[in-house]
């Protein structure tokens, strides 16, 4: 289950977490930009970490790959790196998921931390014990439910977050408001995502550990979270093929075309449309996709691994807070609900 600090790392309790597993080695996994920006407000707040030794891959999603990990696996093993020591995960999303499958299996199994330092870390991919590596273009192929000892989010760490990661992030966020409740959702988007303060974030991390917690193995309600994700995830695909997407932005257009069919279906009340409509298109700008692109994302929507028996099956929502899971669509209702948005602006 997921163990959650969110507040400031030097007022945390990591350092006595620390002292209590007592491992003989510690080893800090970072990419470039997080060795840079990130390992010295760790190594300043935390006692215990000075002979800790440093890991670092390049950053970007590539480094989720299988040899990858068979470097690091090497790494640890020249290191003496034992079933009872400690690794520590220090980066986004990509650095989480991989470390948490190195931590995951060598040795079968060590004990790992997470410090998320992407916004779509904290609120995301750090929580959940979801952890793993693309297998080329297969993406997450190979990977483990596993959870790390404690993670530790302190929003210092979005002070060197490039703007286009924070709004990925941030989009995450939005939709944890929309799943979970008006009230949430309301301050996340009246919210600045750069100020973004301990307490809101809490609330809004909260909303996933409390989903996966009931629903570990996405066998019902943990399916809430793919809000956004059927179309935004072959959104992402079609991208990939030309100039690239972050992950938030496809999920945020993948919020509205998910809410435009369900305005559509007569499920969502013109006022809650309007309202996301409004939130998202003002940060997030519907891309121009030609005929052909388009045509590739619906091709993409129905070869989706989340589907069943040839029926495309979405998240729609209710209202704010009134989420659904399992919903069928046809491809064509994806299309004109893109197409509807795109006509009123
Ligand atoms: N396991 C899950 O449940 C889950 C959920 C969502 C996403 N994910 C995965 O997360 C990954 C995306 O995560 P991400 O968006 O954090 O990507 P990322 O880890 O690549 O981070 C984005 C960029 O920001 C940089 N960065 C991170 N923190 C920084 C900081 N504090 N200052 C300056 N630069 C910083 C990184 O080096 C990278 O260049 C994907 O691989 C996705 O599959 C996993
Ligand atoms: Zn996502």
């Amino acid at each position: 289950m997921d163990n959650l600090f969110v507040g400031t790392l030097i007022e945390s309790d990591l350092t006595r977490l620390i002292q209590k597993l007592n491992p003989n080695k510690i080893a800090i996994l970072t990419d470039e930009n997080t060795y840079e920006h990130c390992l010295s407000l760790l190594m300043n707040s935390v006692a215990g970490l000075e002979s800790a030794e440093i890991l670092q891959v390049e950053a970007g999603e590539s480094s989720k790959d299988l040899e990858i990990v068979a470097h690091l696996y090497g790494a640890l093993t020249e290191y003496g790196f034992g079933r009872y020591d400690l690794l520590i995960n220090l980066g986004g999303g990509v650095i989480t998921d991989l470390g948490g499958f190195l931590g995951s299996t060598y040795k079968r199994g060590i004990q790992f931390i997470n410090v998320p330092t992407s916004l779509l870390g904290m609120v995301d991919a750090a929580i959940g014990g979801k952890n793993g590596v693309n297998l080329g273009v297969y993406k997450n192929q190979v990977g483990t439910i596993n959870f790390p000892v404690q993670t530790f989010i302190d929003p210092a760490f979005l002070q060197t977050l490039p703007e286009t990661e924070r709004l990925s992030g941030y989009a995450e966020a939005i939709k944890h408001g929309i799943i979970h409740g008006r009230s949430l959702f309301e301050k996340i988007i009246k919210s600045d995502p750069s100020q973004i303060d301990a307490t809101l974030l809490e609330a809004v991390c909260s909303v996933k550990a409390d989903i996966v917690k009931a629903d570990t193995f996405e066998k019902g309600d943990r399916k809430l979270l793919n809000f956004g994700h059927t179309f935004g995830h072959a959104l992402e695909g079609v991208m990939m093929e030309g100039k690239g997407i972050t992950h938030g932005y496809a999920i945020a257009i993948g919020m509205l075309v998910e809410s435009r069919i369900s305005l559509d279906r007569g499920l969502l009340n013109n006022e809650d449309w309007e309202l996301i409509k409004q939130n998202l298109i003002f940060k997030y700008p519907i891309p121009h996709l030609s005929e052909q692109e388009m045509d590739r994302l619906l091709d993409l929507l129905q070869n989706d691994k989340k589907n069943h028996s040839g029926t495309i099956r979405t998240c729609l929502i209710e209202g704010i807070g009134r989420c659904i899971i399992d919903q069928e669509v046809s491809g064509e209702e994806f299309r004109n609900a893109f197409n509807s948005i795109t006509n009123d602006l």
